[in-house]
Formats: C-alpha cells, structure tokens, sequence
C-alpha cells in the first residue's frame, strides 16, 4: 500500500480584499470586492496532495475560536486525515491579503494557533511521520517544531521537503536535515543573504549552487511565471517552464506546486517529469481566486494536459 505523505505546518483563514491595483504606504485605495478562503501554507499543500488522489495527514493546530472547527471541516472535505490537528486555546491562524487585478498579492500572516505547534507535539505524532512515505513543511509554524520534524525524518530516513516560506536564515543543520528545499525568489535572496540587485532568474544556476552547498540533497527554486529551476545531487541541473495561463490570483500557486511535485515523485516520477505535473497543477490554480478553492483535481489535471498537447508551454 502506498505511504501517505504528511503535511507538518500551517492552517489559516485567509481575509482576502481585492482591489484594481496593490496600494502604496500610507495610500488608501478602494476594494472590489471581499472574500474569505480557507488557506495556510500547509494546509493547502494537503488539499492540494488530496485532491490528487493521494493520501495525506496534516500535523499542525487549530484555535478553540469559530473558525477552527470551519478550518478542519474543510481539510476533512477535501479528503486531508487531520486526527493529527489539534485545538489550541485562542485565535485560529489569519492571513489578510491583498490581491490586484494582476493576480498580484501581499500577505500578512498572524500565526494565531500555528504558532502553538510545539517540538513536544512531534514527539508526540513520531509514529505518523515515521510512516510516512515524504513529509512536507514550511516556515509558519515556529522553528523548533520544524527543527524536531527534521531530527525525526532525519533519524529514521523519511524525505523531508521545506518551503522556506515566509523566508528566514536557516541553520546549517536544518539545511542539511532537508531532501528539498523549494524557496521562491524573495526566499532564495534572504536565503543566500543577497541584495536586490541580484535578478535572481539570471543567476538561478549560481544560488542553486550555493543552497546545494549548505546541506539540502536537491534544490527547486521557484521563479514564478517563468517557471522552475531544479539542481539535483546526482549532478542534473535542468529549468522547467511555467504553463502560460490567464492569470487572476498567484496566491498559493507555490503550495499548489509543491504539493503535486511531492504527490508525482512519491508516484515514482522522475524530477524533470513531476516538475511539470506541478507546473500544470500551479498553472490552473493561478486561473482560480482563493488558495485550498483554488487545487485541481487528478481529472483535472489530466484535462489541462491533454489540452497542452502540441501547444506552447
Ligand atoms: P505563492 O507564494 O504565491 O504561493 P511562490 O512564490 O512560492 O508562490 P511561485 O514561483 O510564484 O511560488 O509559483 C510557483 C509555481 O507556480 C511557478 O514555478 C509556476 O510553475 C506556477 N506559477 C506561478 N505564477 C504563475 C503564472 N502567473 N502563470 C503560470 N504559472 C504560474
Ligand atoms: O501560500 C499562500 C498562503 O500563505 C495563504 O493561504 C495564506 O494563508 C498564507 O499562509
């Protein structure tokens, strides 16, 4: 039977306001309209991996307020285990976001419950992340409980793939706990501590380099709408495109990624090849508003590949 693949991270509710164009400091600009999704990094990556047809868990918490019972529900619905997401006292995890018609955002996280998730409650769940098949995190849950999630993969040979989002130095023994390590640009820049002169599209070859360097076994630096550059250990260095779409909201299209890359390498694919399942998987959800709303389905997926057939990528 197929390992499931376990999600340690985040759940929020996202407080989204979408407006013509993103304000400037200090600037009040008028919204066109109001929403409210179900998100958190981690969260969505096990909708996304659900909604793929592959079983995942979620590890991560809750508030004991209105939303947390609404926050588990909708991962239950969506097919995520969440026996592994726990109610803390006080406030759920809240995003507020700002979108603009250009499928543009800016994010602001208030960790609420996330940031409850303690390295005992790893200890805890040892047995769910001992069996599982590839365990995903991301940087929203505080750093000791994705320390201890690194000690236990590491100590009992489970893969380990990081988000480092939203982006933060690492250690070095976090770093070399990891299998794969997928920041964005902003993420890669705060990563390599390099200024914003560095496009870093231009020199992706060169800070996937220098992240291999610090420890992770393979390195996916995710470039957006141009698309993914992939600097594996055994040598292979290769970029993989973005699909072109219409674009209406990019929020959660790296969650939306990575959870179908991790969904398509635990199917046995190779890198190159699951970096473009992902690829398409990230395209349709940037076609979609909302973040966990926005994951396709396996049916999909194979739709939109089909439809790509002969086509630019
Ligand atoms: P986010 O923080 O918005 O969830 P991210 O910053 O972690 O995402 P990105 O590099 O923006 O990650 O996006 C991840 C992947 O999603 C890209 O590599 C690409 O394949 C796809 N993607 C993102 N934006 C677009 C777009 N406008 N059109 C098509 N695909 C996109
Ligand atoms: O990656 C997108 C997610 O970031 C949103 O759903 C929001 O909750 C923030 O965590």
């Amino acid at each position: 039977m197929s390992k499931p693949i376990v999600v340690v991270g985040s759940i929020n509710l996202d407080l989204v306001a979408t407006t013509e164009r993103m304000p400037a400091v200090g600037e009040t600009v008028a919204g066109r309209a109001f929403q409210t999704f179900f998100g958190g990094k981690g969260a969505n990556q096990a909708v996304a991996i659900a909604r793929l047809g592959y079983p995942v868990h979620m590890l991560g918490k809750v508030g004991d307020d209105a939303f947390g019972s609404q926050l588990r529900h909708a991962l239950e619905i969506a097919g995520v285990s969440a026996t592994a997401v726990e109610t803390a006292p006080g406030s759920s995890g809240v995003a507020v976001i700002l979108t603009s018609n250009h499928g543009e955002n800016i994010i602001v996280v208030v960790a609420g419950a996330n940031g409850e998730l303690q390295a005992a409650d790893l200890d805890r769940h040892r047995s769910l992340i001992e069996d599982a098949g590839l365990v995903l995190t991301q940087l929203e849950i505080p750093m000791p409980a994705v320390e201890r999630l690194a000690h236990i993969t590491q100590s009992v040979g489970v893969p380990l793939m990081l988000d480092p989002s939203p982006a933060q130095p690492l250690s070095s023994a976090l770093l070399r706990c990891l299998d794969w390590i997928t920041p964005n640009e902003s993420e890669t820049r705060v990563l390599l501590d390099l200024d914003e002169g560095e496009a870093i599209p231009d020199v992706a070859h060169r800070a996937a380099e220098e992240l291999l360097q610090r420890g992770p076994r393979n390195v996916l630096l995710k470039l957006g709408e141009r698309g993914v550059f992939l600097a594996l250990q055994n040598g292979d260095r290769f970029f993989v495109p973005a699909y072109r779409v219409e674009a209406v909201d990019t929020t959660a299209a790296g969650d939306a990624f990575n959870g179908a890359f991790a969904v398509s390498l635990i199917r046995g694919k190779s890198p190159k090849e699951s970096a473009d399942y992902a690829a398409a998987v990230a395209a349709i959800s940037v076609t979609r508003h909302g973040a966990q709303p926005s994951m396709p389905n396996k049916d999909e997926v194979e739709r939109f590949l089909e439809q790509q057939v002969g086509g630019d990528q």
